[in-house]
């Protein structure tokens, strides 16, 4: 006999007898493969693994909402103070070029209330997850399962029947659509893909988050392996970034349903809150360790906002059992993070200039070098960017004259538009304008009015300058940039930059870092 069709009603879960045993199911295949991938390490997560940054916050909930949106942490115009983690979505971590879902997780701080799980009941958290797609790609857990057995066995042969299986093929393409270039994870939108409760049963929202059109993005780097975190780090050194946290709400329960999160709502977005990322820095070792250690769940939640869907319903069982089996494995307690007063770093005085004419991408040849140096960023910036130091560091490579001094036609030479003359070994200068100047994170300039040969090929140079931490290190890194007059000039040019140019690059930074930790 045919079921009877159930018409569907906003806000309600429609639960499937085998649940039970899928999520069963999923949950000893996931553990599977961590106990394999972690057998003699520290082990991380069984997704989301790679972390480029565990950074601080605050959730400001908008004024003056109307009495219908004024429910669980948007109750009243508070501001919650929180941690942010973001995430390349991979099991396996690879280099941040490669396509990828990535993750945001936020867990506000100071929400008071009772929680949904027992274990959590008087913690103060609330947590959302959210993802770089609008869509989740697989419709329902029965459907998911087959994908988790074969992206978590062992053998990958099973990997690659199930991508051959043509029954799979509108799911692996949802899933190819998902996966996208990143530049800054502080400059993507980010959805919750899954519905979860507003205050009453039969209200039900999506979660999107937005970066605002004027933060300051800094991609300087799109080439190394984890250049996400240097480019956040670059970021938020001297910059705050601005999200806008959006609500959309379940209006038609047949068009816009709770259990198949592959079909994207239409319903218009209504802003609750700005997450704020604060300047900062972040990437110490300790602060990532910190990252690596905390549990975000979607169930650290207060009841006006649980998790809906048979999704939601599955990473209740899987998320808490995940991060216990870890957090025993690895020796660690999990815990809760608590607020405190002076959770926010000092406000540092922002020293944001805008960048007067961008380098250009075009008819450039760019040439560059790195050296890890034992100090902080401070005394890095402070030694590379001086005008006194330059003789200390500057040296003669080959044919390439030292520098003698150095005197300020504009200045002092730490701000946008400053000038200053170079004098070489020989009689020949050079005249270097500032660009940008964000103390201890980066700098660049133009490089003009070249008195030596070099002015035959090229009319206007540029330098960038960037500083960041590697493990527990100063990185600085030089990258050079020369415009061509013409082709020949172009060949010539090429010529001097890979035989003489990097060499003096890497030299000239080499005999920094003997100063900046010896001071010889
Ligand atoms: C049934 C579906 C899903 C399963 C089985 C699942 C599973 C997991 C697991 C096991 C972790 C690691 C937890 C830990 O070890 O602490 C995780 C983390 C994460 N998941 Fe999911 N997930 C699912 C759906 C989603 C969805 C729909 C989103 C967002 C739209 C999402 C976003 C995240 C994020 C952002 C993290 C990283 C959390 C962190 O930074 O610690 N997941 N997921």
């Amino acid at each position: 006999m045919k079921k009877p069709e159930v018409v569907k009603q906003i806000g309600r879960e429609y639960v499937t007898e085998d649940e039970d045993s899928i999520i069963e199911e999923m949950m000893s295949e996931m553990i599977a493969q961590v106990d394999r991938m972690y057998a003699d390490k520290k082990m991380l997560r069984q997704i989301h693994t790679k972390m480029h940054g565990c950074v601080k916050a605050t959730f400001k909930v908008e004024e003056n909402l109307p009495e219908e949106l004024k429910v669980g942490v948007f109750k009243k115009p508070a501001t919650y103070n929180a941690w942010v983690r973001f995430s390349n979505s991979n099991t396996k971590p690879k280099p941040d070029k490669k396509k990828d879902i990535r993750g945001i997780a936020i867990k506000l701080m100071g929400v008071p209330g009772d929680k949904i799980l027992n274990d959590q009941r008087t913690e103060k958290s609330q947590d959302f997850l959210l993802m770089t797609s609008e869509t989740f790609f697989s419709k329902n857990i029965a459907e998911f399962r087959k994908t988790l057995k074969a992206a978590t066995s062992k053998h990958g042969i099973n990997m690659l029947l199930y991508i051959l299986n043509p029954a799979h093929l509108r799911l692996l393409l949802h899933v190819s659509k998902s996966k996208v270039k990143c530049a800054n994870p502080l400059d993507m939108e980010y959805w919750s893909t899954q519905p979860y409760q507003f205050g009453a049963p039969d209200k039900a929202v999506k979660y999107f988050l937005k970066p605002s059109p004027d933060n300051i993005i800094l991609n300087e780097n799109v080439k190394e392996e984890n250049y996400l975190r240097i480019n956040m780090a670059q970021t938020l050194y001297n910059n705050s970034a601005e999200f806008d946290f959006f609500v959309q709400f379940q209006t038609d329960a047949e068009t816009m349903p709770i259990e198949d999160p592959t079909v994207e709502w239409t319903s218009q977005f209504i802003k609750m809150a700005t997450l704020t990322i604060v300047p900062q820095e972040f990437d110490s070792n300790e602060q990532m360790t910190f990252g690596e250690n905390l549990s975000f769940n979607s169930w650290h939640s207060l009841p006006e906002h649980r998790p809906l869907g048979s999704f939601n319903r599955a990473r209740r069982r899987i998320y808490e059992a995940m991060s216990k089996y870890r957090h025993e494995k690895n020796g660690l307690p999990v815990f809760e993070p608590k607020d405190s007063p002076d959770f926010l770093p000092p406000k540092r005085e922002q020293n944001v200039e805008t960048i007067a004419e961008p380098i250009p991408k075009r008819g450039i040849l760019k040439r560059s070098a790195q050296v890890l140096v034992d100090s902080d960023k401070s005394t890095a910036f402070n030694f590379i960017s001086s005008n006194s130091e330059l003789p200390n560091w500057l040296k003669k490579v080959g044919p390439i004259p030292a520098a003698l001094n150095a005197e300020i036609l504009k200045g002092p030479y730490n701000f946008v538009g400053a000038r200053r003359k170079v004098f070489f070994d020989g009689g020949d200068t050079v005249v270097e304008e500032l660009m940008t100047f964000n103390p201890y994170a980066n700098y660049s300039y133009s490089v003009t009015e070249f008195s030596n040969f070099l002015r035959f090929f090229s009319k206007k140079a540029y330098g960038q300058v960037w500083i960041d931490r590697i493990n527990d290190q100063t990185r600085i890194t030089w990258e050079y940039s020369f415009s061509y007059r013409n082709i020949l000039a172009r060949l010539i040019l090429s010529l001097f930059l890979t035989i003489l140019y990097k060499k003096f690059l890497k030299k000239s930074l080499e005999n920094a870092k003997g100063y900046i930790e010896n001071g010889d």
